[in-house]
């Protein structure tokens, strides 16, 4: 990433996508939606939103803003559309939210919120798409493939959600109604194994080669993944929408989808084992230690999968099966790397300009991992804990182990916060003559 430009409002996208994580962990300890409603409540879709959009989404574009350049060593194709980007996301955001609400009826019944909330939002991914997809799409090699496979999930997992929205309003007609009353798991797959999966899997590729030292790993061998994943979100989207037409049940293609997730997830473990494998670095660091945790939590999540579809348990069991791989996999590797990149873009641009010219510390100055670890493995504790409390049919303990990932983000983002402040460096190397202190939720360029 050295020599590369600071994208100026990836740490506003963190920022927010922090306090979306922390806004729907409350909700779940005061018990709002799943387990205590039912999956497909308005207050379980208020959480599944706030985690997969206000968290996830968030900290994923914030992300490649910073690394799609990197990537494919050009410019961004418009850094000036970031921050409206963030804007209108985050006022769809709310205003879908207060739909939801209005739907359950916890605030009065204003359904037109919904497509209000839709067209923000597919506004707001659409700049984002426009924005890295033209920079991607300028090398489409290695890991910029699953960044645009991902952009394009993305792109079906908004439009599936605005016929929703517009369905719930009654303004889709009745072909609106009949996708939303059986199309809502193509819009799950799509967003959460073809837009955050297949994404966090192309970014981690080079992340991992770069922060343990390895040779990028095989194109053939990623490439191979990648058509797996990409086939499994193919079929879901246009089998799924034929047996919608043709008025069949899901559930061949829904099988089909499982089959190629589970290939890809198999596929994926063995590309990650062969970076690990041919690394230079012996001592890992701390993010890619927490990243393997989110492997393990990956893994299980595959195997909870099998286990439940041969015991006939899947339906019973979704939500344990979406919690684990919700905060399990992709929180998990999101946390681990935000970890690192807002240490690393941090250390760019205080003592970038200077280097070569006074002595500056190392990136691992900024951070003390001692400490970081201990948050880490109590989010992790607490996740892995949430599932078994899930399958076991838990709510209080549920909850307990929520408030236990609550207390491991809160050390989290402390570390981060005291990351973004320099207030791990020796004072002496802290703020040398030229370096400027960065601000916390933006950079300064
Ligand atoms: C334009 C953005 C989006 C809009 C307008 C939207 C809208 C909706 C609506 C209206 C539903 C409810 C359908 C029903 O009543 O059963 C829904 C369900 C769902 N959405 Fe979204 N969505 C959007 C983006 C996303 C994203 C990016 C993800 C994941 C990455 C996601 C994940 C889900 C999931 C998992 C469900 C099912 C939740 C459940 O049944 O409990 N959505 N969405």
């Amino acid at each position: 990433m050295i020599g590369a430009s600071i994208s100026r409002w990836t740490m506003s996208y963190f920022a927010m996508a922090l306090a979306w994580l922390f806004a729907a962990l409350a909700l779940m300890v005061a018990g709002l939606g799943y387990p205590a409603a039912h999956l497909a409540s308005p207050d379980t879709l208020v959480l599944v939103h706030v985690v997969c959009i206000g968290w996830l989404s968030l900290a994923m574009c914030g992300a490649l803003f910073q690394f799609v350049p990197v990537l494919v060593a050009k410019p961004l194709f418009s850094e000036k559309w970031a921050l409206p980007a963030l804007g209108l996301l985050t006022a769809g955001l709310v205003a879908l939210l207060a739909g939801f609400l209005g739907l359950g009826g916890r605030l009065p019944a204003w359904l037109w919120l919904l497509p209000v909330g839709a067209v923000l939002l597919v506004t707001g991914f659409g700049l984002v798409v426009v924005d890295l997809g033209l920079t991607a799409w300028l090398r489409p090699a290695g890991p910029a493939r699953f960044v645009l496979a991902g952009l394009a999930s993305l792109c079906v997992t908004a439009a599936f959600g605005a016929i929703f929205a517009f369905a719930h309003a009654g303004w889709a007609g009745s072909i609106g109604a009949s996708i939303l009353a059986t199309g809502v798991p193509l819009h799950a797959i799509a967003g959460l194994g073809g837009w955050l999966t297949l994404t966090a899997m192309g970014v981690s590729y080079r992340l991992l080669s770069m922060f343990v030292l390895a040779p990028d790993v095989d194109e053939r061998k990623s490439n191979m993944t990648l058509a797996a994943g990409a086939l499994a979100i193919a079929v879901a989207v246009v089998g799924g929408m034929l047996a919608i037409w043709l008025a069949y049940g899901l559930n061949a293609v829904l099988s089909v989808v499982g089959a190629l997730g589970l290939a890809t997830t198999v596929l994926y473990g063995r590309d990650v084992i062969g970076i690990f494998s041919r690394r230079k670095r012996r001592q890992l660091e701390l993010n890619t230690k927490m990243a393997v945790l989110s492997f393990v939590s990956l893994a299980a999540v595959a195997l909870l999968g099998v286990v439940l579809v041969l015991t006939g348990a899947f339906a019973a069991h979704l939500g344990a099966f979406a919690f684990l791989a919700i905060f399990g996999w992709l929180s998990g590797l999101v946390l681990a790397k935000l970890y690192k990149i807002v240490a690393f873009l941090t250390w760019l641009e205080t003592y970038g300009p200077v280097m070569g010219r006074t002595p500056t510390p190392r990136v691992q100055d900024l951070v003390s991992e001692a400490r970081a670890s201990k948050w880490f493995a109590i989010y992790h504790a607490g996740v892995w804990l949430g599932t078994l409390m899930l399958l076991a049919g838990q709510p209080s303990a549920f909850r307990a182990a929520i408030a236990m990932m609550t207390v491991g983000l809160v050390g989290i983002a402390r570390e981060v916060i005291r990351t973004r402040r320099l207030a791990d460096v020796e004072i002496p190397l802290r703020l040398p003559d030229g370096a400027c202190a960065p601000h916390l939720l933006c950079a300064r360029n």
